[in-house]
Formats: C-alpha cells, sequence, structure tokens
C-alpha cells in the first residue's frame, strides 16, 4: 500500500491515527521519545492487521533528531518497497496556566515541537514527495485553541494559530502538486495531554475520545479538506472567531472552566 509517518504515536492521538491507518492497511512508521510505547504498538498493529510497522525513537525538539526522521522513514519504505506518502505532525504540548507563571524552557519546548518540528518535518517530507510524484498528504493537527486563543494557553494557543496559517498556505501554494495539506482543527480530547498541561478535567462536555477523532481526521485528510473542525460542538464553536477578540476571550475562558480546572491550584 503506502507508507505513513505519525509524529506522537506513542499515546493518545496518535496511536489512535496509527491504528486507524494500519486497519485501513498501510505500513507506519511510529514516532516519539518513549520507544517501548512504540515497539509495543508496532506488535499490536503488526498481529492485529498484518501491516509493517517501523519505531523511530526520536525527541523532535531536537533539530539534529527530526533531521532524521523522513530520511530514515523514507529509507526504510524503500527496503519494504512501499512509497512514503502520508506524514502527521502530531506530536504537540502545551502548558496551562497565567503566561508570566510559565518558565523559559517549557516555553521554549511547545514551540520547538509545535511549531519547529512542525515546519522542518513538513518541509523535508514535501520535498521527498514532490521529487517521488505520488499523490501524498500532509496532516497537521493543530487545536480549536489555534482558532480561539484560549485564555492560560497563550503560546500554545499561539503556536497552533501558526499550524493553521502554515497549512493554509502550503495547501495554496502546493496546489495542482501531487502533495495536499489538511490542517484538523480539534476541541477537548481525552488523552493523557490534559494532565500534561496542568489540567485536571471536571466535565465531559464537548469531550471527544481519540478514536473517533482519529476517524474524522483521517476522512478530512483523504477527501483534501484544508482545514477542518471534528465534532458538532466544535464547529458551532469555532463561529465565535468572528467576535470581537475581548468577547471571545471571556468567553472561551468560561467555557474552558466548564470541563477542566488547574490540577496544580487549590480548587
Ligand atoms: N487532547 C486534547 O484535548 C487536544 C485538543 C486539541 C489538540 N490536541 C493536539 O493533539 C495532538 C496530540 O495530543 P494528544 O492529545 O494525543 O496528547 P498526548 O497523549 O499527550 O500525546 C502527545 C504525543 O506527543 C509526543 N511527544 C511529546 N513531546 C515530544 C517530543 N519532544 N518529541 C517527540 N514526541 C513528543 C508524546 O510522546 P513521547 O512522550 O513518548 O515523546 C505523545 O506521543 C497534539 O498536537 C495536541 O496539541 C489535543
Amino acid at each position: 500500500m503506502s507508507v505513513s509517518v505519525i509524529t506522537g504515536a506513542s499515546s493518545g492521538i496518535g496511536a489512535a491515527l496509527a491504528l486507524a491507518l494500519a486497519q485501513k492497511g498501510h505500513a507506519v512508521v511510529l514516532v516519539a521519545r518513549r520507544q517501548d510505547r512504540l515497539e509495543a504498538l508496532a506488535a499490536q498493529l503488526r498481529t492485529q492487521y498484518g501491516v509493517k510497522a517501523h519505531v523511530l525513537a526520536a525527541d523532535l525538539t531536537s533539530a539534529a533528531q527530526r533531521r532524521q526522521v523522513v530520511k530514515q522513514a523514507a529509507a526504510w519504505a524503500q527496503t519494504i518497497g512501499e512509497p512514503l506518502t502520508i506524514l502527521i505532525n502530531n506530536a504537540g504540548t502545551g502548558v496551562w496556566d497565567d503566561f508570566i507563571q510559565q518558565d523559559e524552557d517549557t516555553l521554549q519546548r511547545d514551540i520547538d515541537l509545535n511549531v519547529s518540528a512542525t515546519t522542518h518535518l513538513t518541509r523535508d517530507f514535501v520535498t521527498h514527495a514532490l521529487a517521488h510524484r505520488a499523490p501524498s498528504h500532509v496532516l497537521n493537527i493543530a487545536s480549536l485553541a489555534g482558532l480561539l486563543p484560549a485564555p492560560g494557553f497563550a503560546v500554545y494557543s499561539a503556536t497552533k494559530s501558526y499550524v493553521i496559517a502554515f497549512s493554509e498556505v502550503l495547501a495554496h501554494e502546493l496546489k495542482g502538486s501531487n502533495v495536499r495539506v489538511t490542517c484538523v482543527c480539534p476541541g477537548g480530547v481525552q488523552t493523557d495531554f490534559l494532565a500534561l498541561a496542568g489540567q485536571k478535567q471536571i466535565s465531559n462536555i464537548g469531550m471527544m475520545q481519540a478514536d473517533v477523532v482519529a476517524g474524522l481526521m483521517l476522512d478530512a485528510m483523504f477527501a483534501h479538506k484544508v482545514i477542518s473542525v471534528p465534532g458538532l460542538l466544535n464547529q458551532l464553536s469555532a463561529l465565535a472567531r468572528h467576535l470581537p477578540s475581548g468577547i471571545r476571550s471571556g468567553l472561551v475562558g468560561k467555557s474552558m472552566a466548564m470541563t477542566v480546572t488547574s490540577s496544580r491550584k487549590p480548587t
């Protein structure tokens, strides 16, 4: 069939995307830092779906490590005689707290992963795909926070706004070529992301399951959508981007407070 590279495949949405692609018969290259989790998922995909799966342990905040990703994935694809045709930039982190409380290293980590890794992996992949001419896809995972900047998520929201703008322009520039670009903006999804961001879930309102979101993301990619928001409630919420910023920030802050609280501060 073809080979898909999925970053952040060791948990949450990334693992669900890998499962969904394997179910469709795609060979997969699984990328993240936790090699043991990637190996376990690769073994599951081989037995459950009979697909080929390769593990690439890499810290994508490191320029040297991320430079190896497309190169090594393409080399592995060649050894199994399949074209490398899909890149999913899914790995992402964020911290939910007042901007001024956040430390320099954490903020830089989020920018390096969400912005720099997405940008440079895309450049490496698109260069490869244009040279090989097979119909190919880039799927970038942004967030509803990139359309509706969320109080407490200043830098995270800004990194996801970057991913949306970047994807939109790239999709335009690549029109007529063999490479399509899709950017998906999920709202709340039940994964480890919430706890890692310093959030404690207090309600299920608007929260989606990772396997459901992953299915909708792949549908959007194969339908060649440029920007897609999964789920009706999220699509309705996204309309708030047309409101004046002061009103919008207040509404977004209130709606987040219905679902999550800080796991750091006493309630
Ligand atoms: N969950 C939500 O509510 C939500 C909502 C909107 C958008 N999103 C976006 O969806 C994407 C997936 O998040 P998720 O919810 O599935 O979260 P998750 O379960 O925490 O998964 C994040 C993934 O990113 C990987 N990762 C983190 N730092 C990395 C690094 N330095 N190098 C390589 N990989 C790294 C993690 O693997 P390792 O730790 O093994 O490296 C993990 O596989 C993110 O881009 C997130 O911003 C999530």
